[in-house]
Formats: structure tokens, C-alpha cells, sequence
């Protein structure tokens, strides 16, 4: 196991830019199930869920090939089985994604069933009722999901309402409804960019769907798709955790190469608390130098704020002058991190899914662990403000989400070095 020794306190600063998009990338590989021919997709980050999820592909017999320039190949033009191992859905829940093209292309999925995670239950029920929808037969057995289509091996076109908006049910049941017969509406889906960037990549895979950035997605089911190419895009929370790390540590940060619309919701939080900053086409500056000041923030599925970015702004709101409030309304228990960034002097309080925190300029450097991905952004980040040394141990659960992080931070003056943990 590794560990990261920080040292701060520091104002990081300077130009910095993001990877691929984690969450892009994951149903796009999936997605390259649907196709006999060999798919080619670039940028694709070189992160632990991305090699979980090849993982994943070639124990269904799909060849691949990730380079170190970040082009991926996956051919599934034949594949061995049909089945998702709980070895891999247990280390990473958008294993389930496969489940969509498999019974879409072969008309059968086994997919182990997600158990829950370190901040809650995380069910895939929703998944579940847009197969049965699209007529599959679902059923739950020895901790697998069988999922099987219809008699002729065809999912049928369905309207779909979704009671929740869900990222990863409506891209699992876009991805089995593109070869469905007939048309499919899904209503209440979701319009995060990674939906966005999905539906594109289907489309240019010969796809048939419209609507897509609004809550209802209309999919005409074609009888086959051709290989996939594409560029996963900047990943927008990375983007905003690089943003977040100029009122975090009072410094002057520009992220550049992203897309300054998919982070919206963030650079309004960012003005609400007066921080100064510029936009250009492509390219964000965040100028953290003159503090921030408290803010209210609730999550939201997008446009709204994402809960993939509270940890990281509960970290801004502990140097900012004043109490702010953080509602998370999508997991409700998305509050490992509070406790780790308690030891580094925040000031935190909880009061069910509300964190009440109040602003201190001084935060010291501690031992802490990372409970999962975003919390250990936020202590990354907290720890370079933070008067000391910081260790973070369990970094295995950034290396899920963030390529080499601690040589961006460097490049903005982070001190920060990985070593093995001593036993
Ligand atoms: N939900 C259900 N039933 C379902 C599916 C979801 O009740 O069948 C609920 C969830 O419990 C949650 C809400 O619906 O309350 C939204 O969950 P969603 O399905 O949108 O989440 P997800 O697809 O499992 C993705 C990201 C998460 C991100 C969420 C929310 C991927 C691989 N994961 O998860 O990313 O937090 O959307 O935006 O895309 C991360 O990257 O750190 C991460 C956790």
C-alpha cells in the first residue's frame, strides 16, 4: 500500500489541466460491446477503474489493448461469456454497465449484484426496471442479476419512466435500447455530460437518439452498430478539484483544455463566495487569493451542483470566512471525509445529510485516511493548506479517479511525494 507525505502550508498555483473523464470513459467501454468490429477510443484515463473495467471486457473474452498514450482498442467481436464475476462488480460498481449492451447484442446478462458502498446502499433497482421494460426477464440468483430478453433474443422498444434521475440506469438502458426493435422513451433521464458524451459516441456507432441534455431521451432501435471511435473528453471533476484547490489554498489556478460550461454550477458557488475569476473559451482561472466567503451548497443531480464535488468545496468552506451549509441530497450518507478533514482542524458538524461548517483560516497537518475518491481529493487539498506534515494513507482510492495526481499538484508547487506505507 502507498502513502502521500504533504507538506504545507502552500498557495498552489498555475496552469494545470485535466484527463479523460472517469465517467465518460466507463460506459463508453461498454459501450464497444455492442459492435462486431474493433473500437478505438483516445484520451482515456490510466486510472485503476478504467483498468478494472478491461478487466471486466476481456473475462468476457473482448480483446484489448490500452497504450500509454491513453488509446484504448476493444474488439468484442467474439466473446467467451456473458457474465460479470462478483471478483470485479464488488471492486467496482460500473462493472454493471456491461449488462445493458450484453442483452442488448446477445439477449443474456449475469452481472453480480452491486453490494453497497462506504457511504451507502446504492441500489440498481432502476437499472433493473428499464430491462424489465424493454421486456427482459430479470431474476435475482446466488447474488447474480440473470437478465434474459425476450423469445427471439430482441429487447422491445418501451417508454421508461425513471422515479429518480439516475446517471448510471439511464446509460446502462440507453445502451441496451439502441438494438432494441422499436422505440424507446425514457422520461426523468438523466442530463449529466457523461449521458451526453455516451449518446455521442452511440450515435456515431450508428445509434438513433434525440433529445439527449433534456429529461427525455427518444431512442429508434437499429439491428446493428459499427465499432466506436472517439475522445473521452475532459473530465469536469477533476477540473473542478483543481479549481477548488485555489480557495482551498489561496492561490491562483488555471485549468486549461475543459469546458467551461459543464462547471456552472461550481463558478456561481465560486461568485456567491467573491472569488475572482476569469473564463475563456476553453480555460478557467480561479483567483482563491483574497479568500472566500461562506457559501450554501446542495447537491444536485446537473445542472445542479454534483456530489462528486462536495467533499472537495467542504474543504474550500473550512478556510472560507463564516458558516457555510453543504445539503447533499443524492447520497444522503456522503460524509466519510468529514471526519478525516476534522483531524486536520475543520471545523464540521453534521446534522443529518446538512454539514455545518465554520470557516477557519488555519488548518494543521495530520495523519489521515482516505475513505474513498472525492475524500481524498478534499484531503489532498486541505493538507496543502494545512501548517505540517500530513500523511494519507489508502491512496489506492485516488489512483480510481485521478492519473498521477500528485505530479499535477507538484506542477501547481505542491509538495507532495508517494512512498510505500511502512508495515
Ligand atoms: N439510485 C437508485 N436506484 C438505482 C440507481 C440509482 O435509487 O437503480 C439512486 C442512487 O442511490 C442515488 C441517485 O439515484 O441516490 C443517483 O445515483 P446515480 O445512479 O446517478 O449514480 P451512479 O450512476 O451509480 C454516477 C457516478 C458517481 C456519481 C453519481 C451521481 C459513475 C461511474 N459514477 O453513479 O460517481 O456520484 O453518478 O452523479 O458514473 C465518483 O466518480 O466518485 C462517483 C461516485
Amino acid at each position: 500500500m502507498e502513502r502521500f507525505l504533504i507538506e504545507g502550508p502552500v498557495a498552489l498555483s498555475g496552469e494545470v489541466r485535466a484527463g479523460g473523464s472517469k465517467n465518460t470513459a466507463l460506459p463508453l467501454m461498454c459501450a464497444a460491446l455492442l459492435s462486431e468490429g474493433t473500437s478505438v477510443l483516445g484520451n482515456v484515463p490510466l486510472l485503476r477503474d478504467t483498468r478494472t473495467m478491461l478487466r471486466v471486457l476481456e473475462t468476457l473474452g473482448a480483446k484489448s489493448e490500452l497504450n500509454s498514450d491513453h488509446r484504448l482498442t476493444i474488439n468484442a467481436g467474439e466473446l467467451a461469456e456473458l457474465e460479470a464475476p462478483y471478483d470485479l462488480v464488488k471492486t467496482m460498481r460500473a462493472s454493471v454497465y456491461v449488462m445493458g449492451p450484453l442483452l442488448g447484442r446477445f439477449g443474456r446478462a449475469r452481472v453480480s449484484l452491486p453490494g453497497g458502498c462506504a457511504w451507502g446502499p446504492r441500489p440498481v433497482d432502476l437499472h433493473l426496471m428499464g430491462m424489465e421494460r424493454l421486456g427482459a426477464t430479470v431474476e435475482l440468483d446466488h447474488g447474480y442479476i440473470d437478465a434474459k430478453a425476450p423469445p427471439g433474443g430482441r429487447l422491445r422498444g418501451a417508454e421508461i419512466t425513471f422515479r429518480i434521475s439516475s446517471v448510471g440506469a439511464t446509460a446502462n438502458v440507453m445502451m441496451a435500447a439502441v438494438l432494441a426493435e422499436g422505440r424507446t422513451v425514457l422520461e426523468n433521464a438523466a442530463r449529466e455530460p457523461d449521458i451526453r458524451y455516451l449518446a455521442e459516441g452511440l450515435c456515431r456507432m450508428g445509434a438513433k437518439i434525440e433529445g439527449v441534455g433534456s429529461s427525455t431521451i427518444i431512442i429508434d432501435g437499429v439491428e446493428s452498430l459499427g465499432p466506436l471511435e472517439m475522445d473521452i473528453p475532459p473530465d469536469r471533476i477533476e477540473v473542478g478539484t483543481f479549481l477548488a484547490a485555489a480557495p482551498i489554498t489561496g492561490g491562483r489556478v488555471r485549468v486549461v483544455d475543459c469546458v467551461p460550461e459543464e462547471q456552472g454550477a461550481l463558478l456561481e458557488l465560486f461568485r456567491q463566495g467573491g472569488l475572482e475569476m476569469e473564463v475563456g473559451e476553453d480555460w478557467i482561472e480561479v483567483d482563491g487569493h483574497g479568500g472566500l466567503s461562506a457559501l450554501e451548497v446542495v447537491t444536485a443531480p446537473y445542472p445542479g451542483f454534483p456530489t462528486d464535488m462536495q467533499a472537495q468545496i467542504m474543504a474550500a468552506c473550512a478556510v472560507a470566512e463564516g458558516v457555510s451549509t453543504l445539503t447533499e441530497t443524492i447520497y444522503l450518507d456522503r460524509f466519510t471525509h468529514v471526519a478525516e478533514l476534522r483531524r486536520l482542524g475543520a471545523k464540521i458538524r453534521l446534522d443529518g445529510n446538512v454539514a455545518v461548517v465554520t470557516g477557519s483560516r488555519h488548518l494543521d497537518g495530520a495523519p489521515v485516511m482516505a475513505t474513498d475518491l472525492r475524500c481524498s481529493a478534499a484531503l489532498i487539498l486541505a493538507a496543502c493548506r494545512a501548517k505540517g506534515e500530513t500523511t494519507l494513507s489508502r491512496i489506492y482510492h485516488i489512483d480510481r479517479g485521478y492519473e498521477r495526481i500528485e505530479e499535477k499538484l507538484t506542477q501547481l508547487g505542491a509538495k507532495i511525494r508517494r512512498e510505500e506505507e511502512p508495515s
